[in-house]
């Protein structure tokens, strides 16, 4: 018998029809976002599903979808998901790491450099007409990426990739703290120098967040670490809503007490806090960090991949390529 398949989201349509060549799949072409009990409906007497950040999968999920064995999320993080619940469970989760490394490192740099530079004022200002009448020498001054100090809270490999980028490309000093140092050789490699938090909060120029989101992580840029801040500094998120206090920080921003910021991802996304909204010194974008052509792509081939050697099928039956709790495998949940 053919399993059944739930995708959550809108894909590209040849993905899907992959999916299709074996499993009976259900998807969502108008990409409605469901509530957690309409994914627990949709999900009833289906064995996998390829999910997404919006989708909710907890203890209180899986026992009311017994028959569900896999859930192929698309995306390197998954906070969404509770890992302890499904391993408890015998449901495999797979992710997308490394495909979309350099497109997300690539991003980070953009929206550093936007909120540094005043991109999007200036883009505005233009827009706005203001340019034909108050055009000055001194207007719309920004600060320098070049030979300026870079901070990265989190050393995985987006950070990592972000910091040759800073020193190779930009002759940036880059500082760092992760919850362990790097190894000395990978730290030469990304030309980088491990600091304790309070040293990065007050020496950085800009200050990439890459952390993944957790219990530990959450308000990690909270009023204490943005009042160590420079007042000249720069401020990205492009890890987790939840991660950086969005409220503190826009009130932060407003008084002036760091320069500017450049945000990919926010507390409950994708509505965005309205004093964010209000103020005029972030750069905002809707979770966009992955999203090149070829890295979607990459990250949907990938997930289809995990998701149909996760049911048996195709010449890598039961060996899923990237598991995030490869413990299950081969005891995978009997169907109820
Ligand atoms: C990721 O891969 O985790 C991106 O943030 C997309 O969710």
């Amino acid at each position: 018998m053919r399993a059944s398949v739930l995708v959550t989201r809108a894909s590209f349509p040849d993905i899907v029809e992959r999916l299709r060549a074996h499993f009976d799949v259900t998807d969502n072409p108008s990409d409605t976002l469901w509530t957690q009990d309409e994914l627990i409906e949709r999900l009833q007497g289906r064995q996998a599903a390829l999910t997404a950040g919006s989708d909710r999968i907890d203890a209180r999920l899986l026992d009311a979808c017994p028959q569900l064995k896999a859930v192929c999320n698309i995306g390197v993080g998954y906070n969404n998901v509770d890992v302890a619940a499904c391993t408890a469970r015998g449901v495999l989760l797979t992710n997308t790491p490394d495909v979309l490394t350099d497109t997300t490192a690539d991003f980070g740099f953009a929206l550093m450099m936007a909120a540094a530079r005043r991109i999007t004022e200036s883009e505005h200002f233009v827009r706005e007409g203001k340019w034909v009448t108050t055009g000055r020498f001194d207007m719309l001054l920004g600060a320098d990426i070049h030979g300026s100090t870079l901070g990265i809270l989190g050393m995985g490999r987006i950070g990592q990739a972000i910091a040759r980028r800073g020193a190779l490309g930009f002759g940036m000093k880059v500082i760092y703290h992760n919850r362990t140092p790097l190894a000395p050789e990978i730290e030469a490699q990304c030309n980088a120098c491990y600091v304790d938090k309070d040293a990065l909060m007050r020496e950085s120029d800009h200050l990439i967040v890459v952390v993944p989101y957790s219990a530990n992580s959450h308000h990690a840029i909270g009023a204490a670490e943005l009042k160590q801040m420079k007042s000249s500094a720069t401020l990205i998120n492009i890890a987790r809503g939840g991660v950086v206090d969005d409220a503190a920080l826009a009130a932060v921003l407003k008084e002036g007490g760091i320069a500017a910021a450049g945000l990919d991802v926010f507390e409950g996304e994708p509505r965005v806090h309205p004093e964010l909204l209000a103020c005029r010194n972030v750069v905002l974008t809707p979770h966009i960090g992955s999203a090149s052509v070829a890295t979607r792509r990459a990250m949907a081939r990938l997930c289809v991949d995990n998701l149909i050697a996760a049911m048996g099928v195709g010449p890598d039956a039961g060996r899923p390529p990237t598991p995030v709790n490869p413990e299950v495998l081969g005891e995978l949940r009997a169907p109820a």
